[in-house]
């Protein structure tokens, strides 16, 4: 009895460690999906604001604000969908995610407190600190591309 309890328990030790994964997301390809809907949908609105910043289309203060907007809504997303498990072979993320998990964490704050200052700078329709605030965004993008996209 004694014998046939204990992997139960270690059993159900990890299903609870692993749980806030599982409680978002049924499969893991549905984490996958939903991680690279958020990265495609943010960067529509990334790449516009972009434009103005770099002169082809001209500057809308408007519609800079509100790409900002959803820019920084979503770059809060995706961490929650890189959960243990989730590395898949239709994925485009490297293993090194789930290998260093503090560095990828913390390019993903870096990039939801630069998103934050994008947004605050789109507010005061100021384009040179629209354009600081989205070079320095744009800097994390790749640097965590560089590191953990596959391609
Ligand atoms: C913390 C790391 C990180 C940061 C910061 C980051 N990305 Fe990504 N991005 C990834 C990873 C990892 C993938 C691959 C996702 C996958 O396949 O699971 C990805 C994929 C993408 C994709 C392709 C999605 C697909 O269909 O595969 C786009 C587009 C993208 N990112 C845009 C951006 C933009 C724009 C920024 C900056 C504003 C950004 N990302 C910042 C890690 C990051």
């Amino acid at each position: 009895m004694r014998s046939s309890l204990a992997p139960l328990l270690v059993t159900l030790a990890c299903a609870g460690a692993a749980l806030p994964a599982q409680a978002q997301f049924a499969r893991p390809d549905e984490a996958v999906k939903y991680r690279q809907g958020a990265w495609n949908v943010l960067n529509q609105h990334f790449t516009r604001v972009g434009h103005m910043v770099r002169g082809r289309l001209p500057f809308e203060p408007r519609l800079a604000q509100q790409d900002a907007d959803v820019v920084a809504l979503l770059a809060r997303l995706p961490a929650a969908a890189f959960g243990p498990g989730t590395d898949t072979a239709a994925d485009h993320a490297r293993a090194e995610i789930w290998a260093e998990p503090a560095r990828f964490r913390e390019l993903g704050e870096r990039l939801v407190a630069e998103t934050g200052r994008l947004q605050a700078a789109t507010r005061l329709h100021d384009l040179d600190q629209i354009k600081a605030a989205w070079g320095a965004a744009a800097n994390t993008c790749k640097e965590c591309h560089d590191a953990y996209r596959s391609h």
